[in-house]
């Protein structure tokens, strides 16, 4: 069965807060967009985020500072000019947000418009909040103001496969390199469909997913470092994956995040003995940046042998605690745990990835017609570790910057060729399913024990190994098979390890998220990690 293309002017893949943003840009500019989700459209992170947005918001505090404080977080590694963009631009899209209804909790005292909370890394109270679901608000005023724009059309349950380009064209009368849609699997009739525009945006999310153990939710499985790096376009970074400190550490819920914001009003870090463990690390403490926070936390549990730490709020007011914290206070409750009188079990768990593919001011990657924002890119903002809230932000601004390059150029942009039908022909539907899910799991279970928190050499090199006999397991069965979701992702999350596995491997020392004991030393001079696609592959 071969569909008609469906299209739009442009085709944004993901409906978070980068690709709503870009989506409501564009729209209002007066363009027709396509938004695709790969299962319902508040299913990505947005919705999960917690803790809040960073901006320079508060008299006392200075654009320079936030500046400072995510190049310190980031080891040095970060764009400056990308770190300026951002935050400069900061108070402005918070302020969209606000006009759109998110409802940011007010200031506490006359002078502050809106309660501004603190984490790690942060030198002043700059971030502002939705109570502890600050992701839920913002994610729901973002559809609520694209639902109810007649330009946007929303495509939930639809799985990209890979981005269109001229390689794709019917003929070959059309060789300009370029992105002119996308293939999508729709979930609800098996078949695979062609998405046509202009323009294509990732806007995908992250993979850490590819990690045994994650605070993200089931989608981040790097689908779009993977279509991008499939479509030939750099990919850096990779090995900078975030491990959040503090996740619930509970034997049925294994991905629900404690937020750093309790560490920001005054939770404390303790080992079951009671002691204290942070100040043996960092004179920060507590809000140290993750990667020390996380490391101590790990060290901690290898020295003792034990299954988590505690994250202690028993010394604050009850009151307090339940008003700041409600979704957590409530959950928690409902899993037999009584913040406000016990401390919280948590252990470290992949959370954000830093690297993805590179990207300039405007979201533009290496092929002409194809934007990334968000989680799925590398833009310079984070470096080598990403400050706390600063990636809604950045999902904010790069969603507005790629929208208005776009509007800009679409004049010029050329309409795009006739595609040819995704072949069928030739797959037959898999009789062996468990071969997808056992290789997911042996995926996830030696990227943590391989490639976590701290590597070695010789884990990198066994994880290699691992990674290049899965992958060409999973070609096999790809070629063979008619695509399903799991299929789709399972490709996805290979490639990406392989990213992050090879990335690793290339860099010979320790900074930021990325230590490892056989290079401990910082070198002097910061350098990315790029890795550049072989379009034969
Ligand atoms: P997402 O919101 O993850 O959206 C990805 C979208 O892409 C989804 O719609 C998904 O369906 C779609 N998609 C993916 N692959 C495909 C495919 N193949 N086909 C079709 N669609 C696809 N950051 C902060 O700044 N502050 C916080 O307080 C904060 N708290 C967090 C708490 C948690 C528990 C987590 C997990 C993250 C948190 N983060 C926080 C990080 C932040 O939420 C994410 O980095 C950010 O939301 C990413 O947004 P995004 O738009 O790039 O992607
Ligand atoms: C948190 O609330 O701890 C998550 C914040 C973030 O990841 O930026």
């Amino acid at each position: 069965m071969h569909d008609n293309p469906i299209e739009a002017d442009v085709v944004i893949i993901g409906s978070g807060a980068a690709g709503l943003t870009a989506a409501l840009h564009l729209a209002g500019g007066g363009l027709k967009v396509l938004v695709l989700s790969k299962s319902d459209i508040s299913a990505g992170s947005t919705a999960w985020a917690q803790g809040g947005i960073a901006a320079v918001l508060d008299e006392g505090d200075t654009f320079e500072s936030h500046i400072e404080d995510t190049m310190v977080a980031g080891a040095g590694l970060n764009d400056r000019r990308t770190v300026e963009f951002v935050v400069e631009n900061a108070p402005e899209a918070i302020e969209r947000l606000a006009r759109l209804g998110v409802p940011f909790n007010p200031g506490e005292t006359v002078s502050e418009r809106w309660h501004l909370t603190r984490e790690g890394g942060h030198s002043a109270r700059r971030i502002v909040h939705v109570d502890d679901a600050t992701g839920w608000a913002v994610q729901k005023a973002l559809e609520r103001a694209a639902l109810s724009t007649p330009g946007i059309r929303f495509l939930p349950d639809h799985v990209a496969v890979d981005i269109i380009t001229e390689r794709h064209a019917e003929g070959r009368g059309f060789s300009a390199r370029r992105a002119m849609g996308l293939y999508a699997l729709d979930r609800a009739s098996g078949h695979v469909r062609r998405l046509v525009g202009r323009a294509v945006i990732l806007a995908t999310g992250g993979a850490s997913r590819v990690y045994r153990f994650s605070t993200n939710p089931d989608g981040s499985t790097g689908d779009g470092i993977a279509m991008a790096w499939r479509a030939g376009c750099r990919v850096s970074n990779m090995e900078f994956n975030q491990f959040h400190p503090t996740c619930l550490y509970h034997p049925q819920v294994k991905n629900f995040l404690i937020t750093e914001a309790m560490r920001g009003e005054g939770g404390i870090l303790r080992l079951p003995d009671g002691e204290a463990f942070m100040e043996r690390y960092d004179s920060r403490r507590e809000l140290a940046p993750r990667d020390v926070v996380a490391r101590a936390i790990d060290a901690e549990m290898k020295r003792l042998g034990l299954p988590h730490v505690l994250l202690d709020m028993t010394h604050l007011e009850p009151g307090f605690v339940e008003q700041h914290f409600p979704t957590i206070v409530k959950r928690l409750s409902e899993l037999g745990v009584d913040a406000t009188r016990q401390p919280i079990p948590v252990v470290p768990a992949a959370h954000y990835t830093c690297g993805g593919v590179l990207v300039d001011l405007h979201g533009r990657t290496d092929l002409a017609g194809l934007y990334a924002i968000g989680e799925v890119t590398q833009s310079g903002l984070h470096g080598a570790n990403r400050m706390a809230s600063n990636s809604l932000l950045e999902c904010l601004v790069f969603g507005a910057s790629a929208a208005d390059d776009i509007l800009s150029s679409f004049a010029d942009t050329p309409p795009p060729a006739p595609i040819r039908p995704w072949d069928e022909s030739r797959v037959t539907s898999s009789d062996e399913e468990v071969v997808v899910s056992h290789n997911w799991d042996e995926l996830r279970r030696f990227m943590w024990d391989y490639v976590g928190i701290v590597r070695t050499n010789r884990r990198l090199e066994r994880a290699a190994h691992r990674v290049a006999l899965l992958r060409q397991e999973i070609a096999d069965y790809y070629g063979e098979f008619r695509v399903t979701p799991d299929l789709l992702e399972l490709r996805n999350l290979v490639e990406v390890a392989d990213l992050i596995v090879r990335s690793a491997r290339e860099r010979k020392e320790s900074r930021g998220l990325h230590f490892t004991s056989d290079y401990p030393e910082t070198l002097a001079e910061p350098r990315d990690t790029i890795l550049y696609p072989s379009l034969g592959g």
